[in-house]
């Protein structure tokens, strides 16, 4: 049997340490090989193939990005997309694709299922946005970048008694400003989820500032103020339509310090969230992933995602992993209001 691999959208740690799992499992216990795609669906449209072996994944395990490379390329918007995949696969004899991505790598790779292309999908993102599983790998090591860019933020805001504001990632979901300002002991998290009030912001920094202490402002890039217009920077969008944010932690400092009187400063970590190397956790995570994505595919079982659920492996089918993303639980958020202010 002959299995192709490809990582799409934004790389996250723990890519390589899948691609090594499904080559090691399927390798050694079920004889396959394997075409690896590069740059996700761009390679399958342009046909572009690197050869995947188990000497080819040796001593990737650790290493952050991809050996693949990604895109955010969508060939369902480009012309003769579907026709193009068929052919590809065909042209290399790959009898069933691994795809490994978040929910637009998947979306597609869920509407090439329901055409009849045998495909299994394993999540990534830092983001942890995708529905149906508990988990994506990538996450942890994100939330441990962010809380310890937190940390160090506390220190260095004592000193000057000024609000910092740390950007995180996150467009539609808030889950790494939820866990790492959690984690860092931030004095207001900002999530997508739930519109802030601007007027309760600055008196959370305003009560910071009256016990001498300096606030931490942890806001996830896609967070909005109440009643008003998204800020960003940059408007242009990519092939599924996100937007390119970035700018609400600069608005947001200067709000506060206009209204504080204390002076403020942003830090946006961006993508050092990304790069690097995983965490353990998500090693184990990735690992487990790619394990038991070969074993769906040795089973016949496609048209489906790994997920965590609790500490077991299961497969969902990806119609239903990328028919919503995974948002923030209002009544989680609320959880930890009692630390901000
Ligand atoms: O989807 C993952 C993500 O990390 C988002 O949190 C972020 O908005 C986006 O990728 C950035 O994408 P790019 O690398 O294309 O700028």
């Amino acid at each position: 049997m002959r299995v192709g691999v490809l990582t799409g959208g934004g790389d996250c740690p723990g890519l390589n340490a899948v691609i090594r799992s499904v080559v090691r499992k399927g390798a050694q216990e079920y004889d396959w090989v394997f075409a690896g795609f590069k740059d996700g669906w761009r390679g399958v449209l342009q046909n572009r193939t690197v050869p995947l072996d188990v000497p080819a994944v040796r001593g990737i395990l650790p290493r952050g990005g991809t050996i693949l490379g990604s895109s955010r390329t969508n060939p369902l918007k480009t012309e003769d997309g579907l026709d193009r995949v068929r052919r590809t696969l065909a042209d290399n004899k790959v009898d069933a694709l691994v795809v490994i991505g978040g929910e637009d790598t998947l979306g597609v790779a869920a509407a090439l299922a329901e055409q009849g292309i045998r495909v299994v999908g394993v999540p990534k993102t830092i983001d942890n946005d995708v529905a149906g599983t508990d988990y994506t790998f990538g996450f942890d090591t994100a939330v441990n970048i962010a809380t310890e860019a937190v940390d160090r933020l506390h220190t260095t805001a004592e000193s000057h008694m000024r609000t910092l504001v740390v950007e995180v990632m996150g467009r539609h979901s808030g889950w790494i400003a939820l866990h790492a300002g959690v984690a860092g002991g931030a004095n207001a998290i900002l999530i997508p989820e739930i519109e802030f009030d601007l007027d309760q912001v600055c008196a959370w920094a305003e009560s910071r500032f009256r016990i001498n202490y300096a606030p931490i402002v942890v806001v996830a890039e896609g967070a909005t103020p109440k009643a008003g217009q998204m800020v960003l920077k940059d408007e242009s969008v990519d092939e599924f339509g996100h937007v390119r944010l970035s700018g609400i932690g600069e608005w947001l400092a200067r709000q506060i310090a206009a209204r504080t009187g204390h002076s403020a400063r942003t830090t946006v970590l961006g993508h050092v969230q990304r790069g690097g190397t995983p965490s353990a956790y998500d090693r184990w995570l990735a690992t487990r992933f790619g394990l038991h994505a070969a074993a769906a595919v040795h089973d016949g079982d496609f048209g489906v995602m790994t997920a965590l659920r609790g500490t077991r492996i299961v497969r969902v089918p990806l119609a239903e992993a990328t028919a919503t993303t995974k948002k923030v639980d209002p009544a989680l958020y609320q959880e930890f209001g009692v630390f901000f202010g």
